[in-house]
């Protein structure tokens, strides 16, 4: 039998604004997943204000009816947060009525499903003001790069590399790209996070290493409706990165795009889920990690993995890296280059503008 893990996430209301997800909604989500016979287990927390439902089953991936309880869990949810007037009630349901998936309705979803081995170590990373391509570089950290990963050179299990599929997002298409052979291929589209995210990865024996959520928001609503805030599920261990080779690339809060408005670059900060709330700034971009142990498809430990002080460091350099990127105000390259903005009055201001050019 074959455990499903299905992180399954979305923005159902801030409080205050777009800061954090209140209470009440995680305690709603919770009373309805407990209720549900089709799950074999749960977690649910936060990013920001985003809503995440982290759950185990044995249905397999985009199975409907897993998809049908999410939809459920963020239309009650959404029904609080209209009633208590958060901020953006309602802001990633897209569509009203469900058709057997989540997907392009909204939510973010990362889903894998694997044969249990021996002992499973699985990392569930969340985010908050940033879009999918922000797990580009750490995914290409943990499964490329031989100086984050030193089991790549020293594991005969690992010497062989990986494989990632990676979507072209504009196109829709995906392509599979082997490491470390074609390293420079990967490279060359992953280094653009806002055209090409990494979607997931394989062991070269096709064993499923890591998923990502790659929906991009803003495509599906045709408008700004707020960042897509993803997350992600890194499988570690005997034959994959240990878990410290996974957290590795944390250690340095690297820029992603997003933080205010969708607009700006900004370093991504590893928190502990209590501190996952985007405040400066709406930010500065948050990102969390739970670390479980799945056993015959339940969760048997949940860790919160950076309320650490080894990545108090990094704290401090995302801090340090956000005064100085804050001070070009709205000066590019904090600022994004205009057709990457989620806002803009461009278009306004250069019909006002119009007949002043000479
Ligand atoms: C970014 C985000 C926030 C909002 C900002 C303005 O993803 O959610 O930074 O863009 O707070 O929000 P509105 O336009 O709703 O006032
Ligand atoms: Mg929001
Ligand atoms: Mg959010």
């Amino acid at each position: 039998m074959k455990t499903t893990i299905s992180v399954i996430k979305a923005d159902v209301g801030g409080a205050p604004g777009h800061s954090t997800c209140n209470q009440k909604l995680i305690d709603e989500a919770k009373k309805t997943l407990k209720k549900s016979k089709v799950l074999k287990d749960y977690y649910v927390t936060h990013c920001g204000d985003d809503l995440q439902l982290i759950m185990t089953h044995c249905k397999g991936v985009d199975n409907k009816q897993i998809h049908k309880l999410s939809w459920d869990v963020f239309m009650k949810c959404t029904k609080i947060a209209k009633k208590e007037k958060y901020y953006g009630a309602g802001q990633d349901i897209l569509k009203n009525t469900f058709s057997g998936n989540v997907k392009g309705m909204g939510p973010g979803t990362a889903e894998m499903e694997f044969e249990e081995r021996k002992s499973d170590p699985v990392l569930v990373f969340m985010a908050d003001k940033t879009e999918a391509g922000a797990w580009n570089f750490p995914i290409y950290k943990i499964f490329a790069d031989p100086f984050n990963t030193a089991g790549l050179v020293i594991d005969p299990k690992m010497h062989d590399g990986f494989v990632f599929e990676v979507l072209d997002t504009k196109k829709g298409k995906t392509v599979k790209i082997s490491t470390p052979e074609e390293m420079y291929d990967l490279l060359a589209l992953v280094g653009s996070p806002n055209a090409y995210v990494i979607k997931s990865v394989y062991s070269k024996k096709k064993e499923i290493a890591a998923v990502t959520s790659t929906q991009k928001l803003s495509q599906m609503a045709g408008k700004y409706v707020g960042k897509d805030d993803p997350v992600a599920v890194v499988r570690a261990q005997s034959g994959f990165p240990a878990v410290g080779e996974v957290l590795e690339p944390f250690s340095f809060p690297f820029l992603v795009a997003g933080w205010m408005r969708g607009s700006h670059n900004g370093p991504l900060m590893p928190v502990g889920l209590k501190d996952a709330r985007c405040t400066r700034f709406d930010g500065p971009p948050r990102v969390t990690c739970l670390g479980l142990q799945v056993a015959n498809s339940k969760i048997t430990a949940a860790e919160d993995i950076f309320a650490d002080p080894g990545f108090d460091k990094a704290r401090e350099q995302a801090n340090d890296v956000a005064n100085y990127v804050r001070r070009h105000g709205p000066f590019q390259p904090h600022r994004l280059p205009d057709e990457e903005m989620e806002y803009t009055s461009l278009p306004g201001v250069m019909k006002k503008l119009k007949n002043k050019f000479k």
